[in-house]
């Protein structure tokens, strides 16, 4: 009897015991659960101990980056040239439009893992992703306003006030604390759930069909030294040979003066391609195809052009139209729709 007794004790004990560690599961699915990287993703490059990444930083930053006080006229945000739905890129617009439709002479990338990035930019010129909204925030071009007009602003709204607060401990804002937290929102902007990252971590049973396999062969034999998995780039600044545009934009060159580096544009990720139309620095390319049609047979011979598209004795990459069609069934599988539609990264 009595031994009978402990045994429903203990069962007392450990069903509660479960209870609870299902709750803090439950818990913790349901709230924040900060920066993880992908299983099939390298160490990240961007150093967390200096700005760690917690769930009031997060939402201050998302706040931040929806902010259209940040522009002169308060009327563009960060999310207005980069927009969830177009894997945070400007869709449908080569270059960039800021402020009183004022154009910029490049693209806007994704923003779109960010924390495997060694520089920023097209040309690399941001080494630091807490320095970098510096850039859009000052130029004519883009939100043409201060730093100190925007800490104004800031301040005058309560609901930043409270944000910082529970963000960072004070009420205080200034510049580090707004492009940290800006920060911590950029780099829980992760896409890792492309079919692709699926079949390679053997997930939900998802496998290539034939054409994609094919698409994969071609891209590792002619794409991956420059469009490095599993981010699809080597962080290298390369001239893949689309030759002069409307402006004669010199990239890593206007950096570096270096003359080795005219024409030399940062390698991007191809990761979304279904959403970021138009393609290259300056959106000069609106289909795949086209991009496809270029590597095969319109490369340029220009200034610093890659040797890689220029071997035995022939500009570009042989592709018959079969390749073509196999390669894009390929880089379709890099489309990430969660990325998309994850409603933490929309505005609130
Ligand atoms: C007017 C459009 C526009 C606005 C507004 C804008 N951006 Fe950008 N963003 C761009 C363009 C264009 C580039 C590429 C510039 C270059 O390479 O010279 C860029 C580049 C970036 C990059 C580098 C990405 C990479 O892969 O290298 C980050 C990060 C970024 N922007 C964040 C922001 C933040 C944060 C804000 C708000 C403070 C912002 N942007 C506002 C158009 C914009
Ligand atoms: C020698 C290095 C190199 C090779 C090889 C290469 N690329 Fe690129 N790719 C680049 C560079 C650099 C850019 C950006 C150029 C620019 O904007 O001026 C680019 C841009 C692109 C873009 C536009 C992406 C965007 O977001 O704008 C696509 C798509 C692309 N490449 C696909 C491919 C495919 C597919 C292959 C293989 C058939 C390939 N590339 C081979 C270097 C390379």
């Amino acid at each position: 009897m009595k031994a009978n007794h402990w045994y429903v004790l203990l069962a007392i004990v450990l069903f509660t015991v479960g209870c609870s560690k299902n709750e803090v599961i439950k818990e913790e699915i349901e709230s924040f659960l900060g920066f993880r990287k992908p299983g099939n993703f390298p160490e990240p490059e961007y150093n967390f101990a200096a700005n760690p990444v917690t769930k009031a930083g997060f939402e201050l930053g998302r706040a931040l980056f929806y902010e259209p006080r940040f522009s002169r006229d308060n009327s563009i945000s960060c999310g207005s040239c980069h927009i969830q739905s177009a894997a945070f890129t400007h869709h449908g617009h080569d270059v960039s439009h800021g402020i009183e439709d004022r154009l910029g002479k490049r693209n806007s990338p994704p923003i779109m893992n960010l924390a495997w990035r060694k520089s920023f930019m097209w040309d690399g010129g941001v080494f630091d992703l807490d320095l970098q909204p510096i850039a859009p925030i000052t130029a004519h071009e883009e939100m043409d306003e201060t730093l100190d007009r925007v800490l104004a602003k800031l301040k005058a709204m309560p609901k930043y006030t409270g944000l910082f607060k529970t963000a960072f401990g004070t009420e205080e804002i200034t510049t580090a604390r707004t492009m940290k937290a800006m920060s911590q929102f950029m780099l829980m902007c992760i896409s890792s759930n492309a079919k692709y990252d699926k079949v390679l971590r053997k997930e939900d049973n998802q496998v290539f069909t034939a054409e994609e396999e094919q698409g994969f062969v071609l891209f590792k034999q002619h794409c991956t030294s420059c469009h490095t998995a599993p981010l699809f780039t080597d962080e290298s600044f390369r001239n893949n040979g689309i030759g002069i545009g409307s402006v004669d934009d010199l990239g890593r060159y206007e950096i570096t003066a270096n003359d080795t580096d005219r024409y030399k544009f940062k390698v991007p990720s191809l990761r979304n391609l279904k959403y970021t139309a138009p393609y290259m620095h300056d959106g000069r390319f609106y289909s795949l195809k086209g991009v496809l049609d270029h590597y095969a047979s319109e490369v340029q011979q220009s200034p610093n052009l890659d040797p890689l598209l220029q071997q035995n004795g022939r500009l570009g990459i042989q592709l018959s139209e079969a390749d073509k069609n196999y390669l894009l069934a390929f880089l379709n599988t890099l489309n990430d729709e969660m990325f998309i539609k994850d409603k933490s990264l929309s505005e609130q």
